[in-house]
């Protein structure tokens, strides 16, 4: 048995006989099927009347084949006819691609009437997971003592598509291998795969991204963010590629859907894919993060928005093309400063420190244990300082340079004309398959935004990256204009070739032969073969090394800490497989003196609608039915409740996660963290960590009450 695997089955049954935590309740993203006793007792104890069988079982019916990977998020099941309720910004892609000028579906929403009216989506696809499997041993199978972390990460490639290839059934599934905690313990999940997924309905955007970026990642909030899908299946009930003749699926499992009243202390489940968390995470790579790479990013970002926004404003066609842009990049930035805020506000960075004294003190009270670890944060430390410079370069070269427009498209001509950019030749069908990408891009292509976005991100580069860093061509062409960047941009936007699509198409019209010549030469073609050069010669290789080193350290390190505390109940990171979180509906206090309540309700959206702001207009059919009062079944006292906030440990990819009640039922779907809490990817406060979520009497009361759309609330299982 080799060392991992005796840690662990030393924390597997030491953790079912204690119940001494190293977490709070609502810390945790857990995996479903082997809960502890402890933790479930404490689930119980908080409101769980399911069994854990109930919760996840192979074979048998369980809660978890009612949750569904969908996107980059989670879906439910709520019908026995494949319905699934997921959150807007989910489906927002699925949603935009159907509409049109004239059938705006973003603007006005959309609601199929029957079966026939569902619209495809040739290429998409969900998956749930069939299921899944410890299988450390044979991962790890090959692995000796002595191989170097390259040799050892062969091993475990070839080990898992060898899995991989045995383990996947007949039939539409796939089988992915997962590693846990930080390399030391590798899952198998396989998954059975639904090609065939139809747009059902989804709110107008005023409703579905209400309060749009203003609000993200904010409390209070009143977004309605749902939209609805459903499967479909061969007339076996298995999976089938689109057809027209394919029908509704019939799911294993399905989620009623509860409109009883929620009330602060009450018990909540999520069961979703979170995306990634850290929380194993050294006080020096934290500290390089929130003291040093996330500001970094933020003021790149800060620069790029204030340009954005301020030809957005002016100009209505501009704020359409850059709206999914803006949205885009403005997401992260605002996640950010609330980590760094969070992290400091909590002294994250102090308490890794604590946590590290502990540490240093165990491990030195052990001969073994000193010789194994003895080094390990120091080394940690030492690779982190070795990184900075090159993760640095490689932020810059994401957030900076690769953020200018038009250097993107010299990527996309590199990467659909591979001959062409040698300069010798160009092919007819690389530029035909150029001009498809360009043709895109153009589309919502600002040339004065971009052209102040490379002035600002060229002046950010070369301030503050080294020298040895700095391209040939970016130093060179700043030099030929006297280190002026207004007239360096002059020339790039007045000049290059990628600068409108009508001069493109007049250098590719000619012949291709001479275009290939002239893009070669190119200024913008130019710097964009620069930089990449530059990254490829002097950053991918030592970082890649950097890298590997660091992951051989955290491996260790997170195997040291499960080691020295065995008796405790650790959880893995988040790495987009199913976990279970719990917690309860309550507000929290953002700042002093301040309190928040866990709810909001209509008199929310009605009190922030302004015409006048494109993200706060209420549509007049939900200020109807407000004014009217019809609220039926979905009231809470004289109101409709919109969205509540709970202690469960969430992330991205948690969106569109079922939030249950302890019996199983739907309250709600996750779509967002409180700003205050998005440090909890790295240190969880219970004080300040909560997970937004639309009610689920929201969202059926905009479906039956204010679009009328009975026949999906009538497949449900609506319960009180
Ligand atoms: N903050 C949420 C998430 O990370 C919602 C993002 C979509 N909404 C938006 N206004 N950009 O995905
Ligand atoms: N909106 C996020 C998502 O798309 C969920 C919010 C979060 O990061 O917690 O997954």
């Amino acid at each position: 048995m080799n060392i991992f695997k005796q840690i662990f089955a030393f924390v597997l049954t030491v953790s079912a006989a204690l119940t001494c935590t190293s977490v709070k309740a609502e810390e945790g993203m857990w995996l479903p099927g082997t809960l502890t006793q402890t933790r479930y007792d404490q689930m119980r104890e908080a409101g769980l009347s399911l069994t854990p069988e109930e919760i996840y079982a192979v074979g048998t019916s369980s809660l978890k084949d009612a949750v569904v990977m969908f996107g980059g998020g989670t879906a439910v099941v709520v019908s026995s006819q494949g319905l699934l309720l997921t959150n807007y910004h989910c489906g927002y892609p699925q949603i935009q691609a159907h509409s049109t000028v004239k059938n705006d579906y973003l603007t006005n929403g959309f609601w199929a009437n029957s079966l026939e009216e569902e619209l495809p989506n040739p290429g998409f696809s969900v998956s749930v997971l069939a299921s899944m499997e410890d299988i450390t041993s044979s991962i790890m199978q090959n692995i000796t003592p002595t191989m170097t972390e390259q040799q050892r990460g062969d091993s475990i490639k070839q080990a898992i598509a060898r899995i991989q290839k045995a383990r996947t059934p007949e039939g539409s599934y796939r089988a992915d291998v997962r590693p846990l905690y930080a390399g030391n313990q590798y899952y198998l999940y396989v998954y059975e795969v639904f090609s065939d997924v139809r747009l059902v309905g989804a709110p107008p955007s005023a409703i579905g991204k209400f309060g749009g970026d203003e609000d993200n990642w904010t409390w209070p909030r009143h977004t309605g963010d749902f939209s609805v899908f459903r499967i479909y299946v061969g007339k076996d009930n298995k999976p089938a590629p689109y057809s027209p003749d394919n029908v509704p699926y019939q799911p294993k499992k399905y989620a009623p859907v509860s409109v009883a009243s929620i009330r602060k202390g009450d018990f909540t489940m999520v069961y979703g894919f979170p995306g990634t968390t850290d929380e194993f995470v050294s006080s020096y790579k934290l500290d390089y993060l929130i003291g040093r790479n996330y500001p970094a990013r933020v003021e790149l970002r800060t620069q790029r928005l204030r340009i954005m926004d301020s030809y957005m404003r002016n100009d209505p066609s501009v704020r359409i093309q850059y709206a999914s842009k803006y949205a885009g990049v403005s997401n992260a930035w605002k996640k950010w400063q609330g980590v760094i805020r969070g992290i400091k506000r909590a002294d994250g960075i102090s308490q890794k420190r604590t946590y590290e004294v502990y540490f240093t003190k165990r491990i030195q009270s052990d001969a073994q244990q000193t010789k194994d670890y003895g080094n390990l944060l120091d080394n940690i430390r030492k690779n982190i300082e070795a990184s900075a410079t090159l993760d640095m370069v490689t932020t810059y070269y994401n957030e900076a340079a690769m953020s200018v427009e038009l250097l993107k498209l010299a990527g996309i001509f590199k990467a659909t004309c591979p001959t062409g950019v040698s300069g010798k030749d160009l092919k007819p069908e690389e530029a035909a398959r150029f001009f498809a990408s360009a043709g895109s891009f153009y589309k919502d292509y600002s040339a004065s935004i971009d052209r102040e976005t490379f002035t600002a991100m060229m002046k950010a580069y070369q301030n503050n990256i080294p020298a040895e860093y700095q391209p040939t061509e970016m130093t060179e062409q700043l030099k030929k204009h006297k280190g002026l960047f207004d007239k360096w941009a002059d020339e790039v936007y007045e000049k290059s070739v990628f600068r409108s699509f009508e001069s493109i198409e007049a250098v590719l019209s000619k012949s291709v032969k001479k275009a290939a010549k002239t893009i070669a030469e190119d200024p913008v073609m130019l710097l964009y073969e620069s930089i990449t050069e530059m990254i490829a010669a002097k950053v991918t290789e030592p970082h890649r090394r950097l890298t590997q080193q660091y992951d051989s350290l955290a491996r260790t390190y997170t195997a040291a800490r499960l080691q020295i505390d065995a008796g405790k109940i650790f959880y893995p990171d988040g790495n987009r497989t199913l976990r279970i979180a719990f917690g309860r509906v309550e507000g929290y206090s953002p700042a002093d003196a301040v309190e928040y309540l866990p709810f909001t309700s209509l008199e929310g959206i009605m009190e922030k609608d302004n015409p006048n702001v494109y993200e706060f207009r209420v549509p007049q059919a939900l200020k109807t039915v407000y004014e009217n009062k019809d609220f039926g079944r979905y009231a809470d006292g004289n109101t409709v409740r919109v969205c509540f906030t709970a202690s469960n440990h969430t992330t991205s990819g948690n969106s569109g996660s079922p939030v249950f009640n302890g019996k199983g039922e739907l309250l709600g779907l996750n779509f967002d963290r409180n700003w205050e809490g998005t440090m909890n990817d790295f240190v969880y406060d219970p004080d300040q960590c909560r997970n937004i979520t639309v009610d689920s009497r929201y969202m059926l009361f905009v479906i039956d009450k204010v679009y009328g759309i009975k026949r999906l609330v009538d497949e449900m299982t609506v319960v009180k």
